[in-house]
């Protein structure tokens, strides 16, 4: 199967063309385009992700870029065709659906099987420019359309391993998976005893760990996203011996839940009573980094007592974090070795087009049907 797939659900417009191999328990993933465009830096002035800026960045960037995917892939060539207005009826805004006209008046229909969307969950806004313009591609090149979950596409994002440079396999996997799902808007353990059948193990009460990373680089004067810098000011202190404790919010409850705005809050009241210097940055991310740690590790070690899974995979952008990596790596050697233990690449870690077009090949494999309208879920949930 040739698969176009697009991925608009918070502040990365990302388009890959993948062709894929195989069934739900051995297959090939073989890149022929893929592209994600970042827009960080242009949310960086407002310090976090502004829904109506991604919607009009996705607008802008989706027809160009889907150009570029496609010649990537070998599969543009130019023709003159006609367009018929019913096919771009999903489209509202003016000068959007002008740009797709013109898009599809000038290429010939491209050799693709099935086009994959992310349906959900994300921004409202940032989802339907991307559900719409697959919706209208589908409808003017006579291809089906599937809409897939986001946190779907971060599982298997992590359960796929890089074989080639530009090829990704999925070789069989054990059951039940656990599933720590950590990004700027999730975090969970999900269970999955099989292929899609979901159960929610623990999520945060409160905010995602990537978001109070997001919260306290904001803290620390440094810009969004926050994940990666913290990460690197906590590096440069992590060898010093004088340091901070942070408290780890509800580590000592029996269930896997999360908090992590106490954490954001104490981080908070100790920056007002010392000099913001670069020491003290890298003192604070640090103590913060380890506090965020031991509570994902400490849930993650009552998760997996507690569901007998035999595969852990950590999906979602802040599974990117090395140090996080080392403690959960630590606790699966030391606690739980029969389990096999499975990160994203570092091309899969952040989000992407790719691990939305390898769910929705699954999706197919799995029999699932296509959905007659796919519909932005916001705040759709796994389980
Ligand atoms: O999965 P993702 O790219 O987008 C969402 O679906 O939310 O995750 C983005 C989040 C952001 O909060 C970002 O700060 C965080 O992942 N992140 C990191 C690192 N790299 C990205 N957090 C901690 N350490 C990192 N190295
Ligand atoms: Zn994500």
């Amino acid at each position: 199967m040739i698969i176009l797939s697009f991925e608009t659900s918070c502040d990365e417009t990302a388009i890959s063309v993948i062709e894929s191999t195989g069934d739900i328990q051995n297959s090939t993933h073989r890149v022929l385009g893929n592209i994600v465009y970042s827009q960080a830096a242009k949310h960086a002035e407002f310090g976090g992700v502004y829904p109506n800026l991604a919607k009009r960045e996705h607008q802008e960037n989706l027809v160009p870029l889907t150009t570029e995917a496609l010649k990537q892939a070998s599969l543009f060539s130019e023709e003159s065709t006609p367009v018929p207005d019913a096919a771009l009826s999903d489209l509202r805004d003016e000068s959007f659906k002008e740009s797709v006209r013109a898009f599809l008046a000038s290429i010939a229909k491209p050799a693709i099987d099935e086009i994959v969307v992310t349906q959900g969950p994300g921004l409202e806004p940032a989802l339907w420019t991307g559900i719409n313009f697959a919706e209208t591609l589908g409808k003017a090149w006579g291809v089906p359309v599937r809409g897939v979950d986001h946190m779907e596409g971060h599982i298997v994002s992590a359960l796929v391993s890089q074989d080639a440079p530009e090829t990704y396999v999925l070789s069989p996997v054990s059951f039940p998976i656990l599933a720590l799902l950590i990004s700027g808007g999730h975090t969970e353990l999900i269970l999955m005893r099989d292929w899609f059948s979901y159960e929610l193990i623990g999520k945060t009460r409160d905010d995602a760990v990537g978001e109070a990373f997001d919260k306290v680089a904001r803290l620390l004067d440094l810009p969004y996203p926050g994940g990666p810098e913290v990460a690197k000011y906590a590096a440069s202190q992590r060898n010093e011996t004088d340091t901070i404790r942070f408290p780890r919010p509800m580590i000592g409850d029996q269930s896997c839940d999360f908090s992590f705005s106490g954490l954001k809050t104490a981080v908070l009241y100790h920056l007002k009573e010392v000099n913001l210097t670069e020491e003290e940055k890298g003192k604070v991310a640090r103590a913060f980094e380890d506090a965020a740690r031991d509570v994902l590790v400490k849930k993650t070690e009552q998760a997996l007592t507690k569901t007998d899974a035999q595969t852990l995979v950590v999906g979602g952008g802040v599974s990117a974090n090395t140090h996080i990596r080392e403690g959960v790596t630590d606790l699966v050697e030391k606690n739980f070795p029969h389990v096999s233990l499975k990160y994203p690449h570092n091309s899969l870690t952040g989000d992407n087009a790719l691990m939305i077009g390898i769910a929705g090949f699954l999706r197919a494999q799995h029999k699932d049907p296509i959905q007659e309208k796919i519909v932005a879920a916001g705040n759709q949930s796994l389980a």
